[in-house]
């Protein structure tokens, strides 16, 4: 017969392992994409060219950072939506953020 003892010293034991598990699995929350810090290991050096649509007020400052403040306190993804992986080198360029998905309609100059 199984006795209460050994099940909780089995039970201590997947505790830990699970412990150790994730802690091992921790690295991987490093590549968290909601993470600006994620996205800047790459592209902070990034020339930041003004908006193809020349109507549109552009939004990264070329100098760094945003010119309108409140952009700052949002995810980049929140806004690029279609970077869903670390592999978008060649499905990003060209895509159009959608100002909708936060405006009302889209902001003009
Ligand atoms: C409020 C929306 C918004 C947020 C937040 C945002 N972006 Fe952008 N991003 C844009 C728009 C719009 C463009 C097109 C050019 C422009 O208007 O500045 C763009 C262009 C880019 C480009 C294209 C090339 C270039 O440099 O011009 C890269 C790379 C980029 N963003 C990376 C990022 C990263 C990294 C973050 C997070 C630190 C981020 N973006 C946050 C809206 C945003
Ligand atoms: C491992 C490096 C790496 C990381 C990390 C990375 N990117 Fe990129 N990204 C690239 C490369 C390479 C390209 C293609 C060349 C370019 O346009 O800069 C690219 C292209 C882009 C573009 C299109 C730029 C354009 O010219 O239109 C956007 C937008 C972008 N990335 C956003 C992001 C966001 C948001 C994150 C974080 C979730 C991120 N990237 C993380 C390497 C990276
Ligand atoms: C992830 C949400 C989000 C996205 C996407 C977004 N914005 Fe904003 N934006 C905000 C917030 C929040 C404010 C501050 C509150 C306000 O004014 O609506 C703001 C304010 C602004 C302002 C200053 C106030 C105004 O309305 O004149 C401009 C200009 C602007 N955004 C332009 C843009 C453009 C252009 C795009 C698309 C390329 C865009 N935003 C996409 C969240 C966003």
């Amino acid at each position: 017969m199984i006795s209460k003892n050994s099940v909780i010293k089995t039970l201590t034991f997947a505790f830990f392992i699970s412990l150790l598990a994730f802690s091992f699995g921790a690295p991987v929350l490093a590549e968290d994409l909601s993470n600006n810090e994620t996205c800047m290991d790459c592209h902070e050096d990034a020339d930041r060219d003004p908006p193809s649509n020349p109507d549109r007020p552009q939004v990264h400052n070329p100098a760094g950072g945003f010119f309108v403040e409140d952009h700052a306190d949002f995810s980049c993804i929140d806004c690029h939506t279609y970077v869903t992986d670390l592999e978008h080198d060649e499905t990003a360029p060209g895509q159009e953020v959608d100002c909708t998905e936060c405006h009302d309609e889209a902001p003009t100059k």
